[in-house]
């Protein structure tokens, strides 16, 4: 969560050296780190030059609040496509997928002022990428409290427990993934893979036809 009112940043940092800072936290997207991640190809790949620092530049403007929430599932399909166009060996290619997974894996910020509903991407047929299906995003994890005031939006009932379960899931996930070079797999979009987690608190939700294959995954 990157936004904070100048006020209440002042109050965190204030008493950041009393009270640990909870998770609920600003410039999250930077915790990707997707450029640094990508340099480690460039031994192992081709023409790799400005490579790394393009794709991974382009990594926190697909995670702000305002980003369309598909662009990092994108981003992550470019960057595996990247791998193979610069003729990456296995090492090369195994650090191009990793960095693509943490990209697919990252929480979409968005604004706690004006709304309580992580942003999602709604689209069954991303990521394009096989080894970088059936991992679902992070979400954030709404333990600062109830919201409410300071303008902060009110957090739903249950919103906090179901976060914590479907962090803890997709995150063994991504590490499952890792370890065999390739996501479990799913034919749902990265959004109804949280439903089926039990995490429901998505916007535009409601707005997702089930395709046939997903039908059963709105029970959650
Ligand atoms: C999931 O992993 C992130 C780091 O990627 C960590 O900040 C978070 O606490 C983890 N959540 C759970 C519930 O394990």
């Amino acid at each position: 969560m990157k936004f904070l009112l100048p006020a209440t940043l002042a109050i965190v940092l204030a008493t950041a050296s009393a009270a640990p800072l909870s998770p609920r936290r600003f410039g999250q997207e930077q915790a990707v780190d997707l450029g640094d991640k990508l340099n480690a190809a460039g031994p192992f790949c081709q023409n790799f030059a400005g490579v790394a620092g393009t794709l991974g530049g382009g990594s926190p403007g697909t995670i702000v609040a305002r980003a369309d929430p598909c662009a990092k599932l994108r981003l992550a399909d470019q960057i595996v496509a990247t791998a193979k166009a610069h003729q990456c060996t296995a090492e090369g290619l195994k650090i191009m997928l990793d960095a693509a997974m943490d990209e697919v894996h990252a929480e979409h910020n968005f604004n706690p002022f004006t709304g309580a509903l992580d942003i999602v991407c709604l689209d069954p047929t991303l990521p394009v990428t096989p080894e970088l299906r059936g991992i679902p995003p992070l979400v954030d994890p709404r333990n600062n409290g109830p919201g409410g005031n300071g303008g902060l939006a009110l957090v739903p009932a249950g919103a906090e427990a179901a976060a914590f379960k479907a962090n803890a899931a997709t995150n063994a996930t991504l590490t499952a993934a890792k370890a065999a070079g390739t996501g479990p797999g799913s034919t749902k979009s990265v959004a109804e893979q949280l439903v089926d987690l039990g995490f429901t608190f998505i916007q535009g939700l409601n707005a997702v036809a089930p395709t046939p294959s997903a039908a059963d995954g709105f029970d959650g």
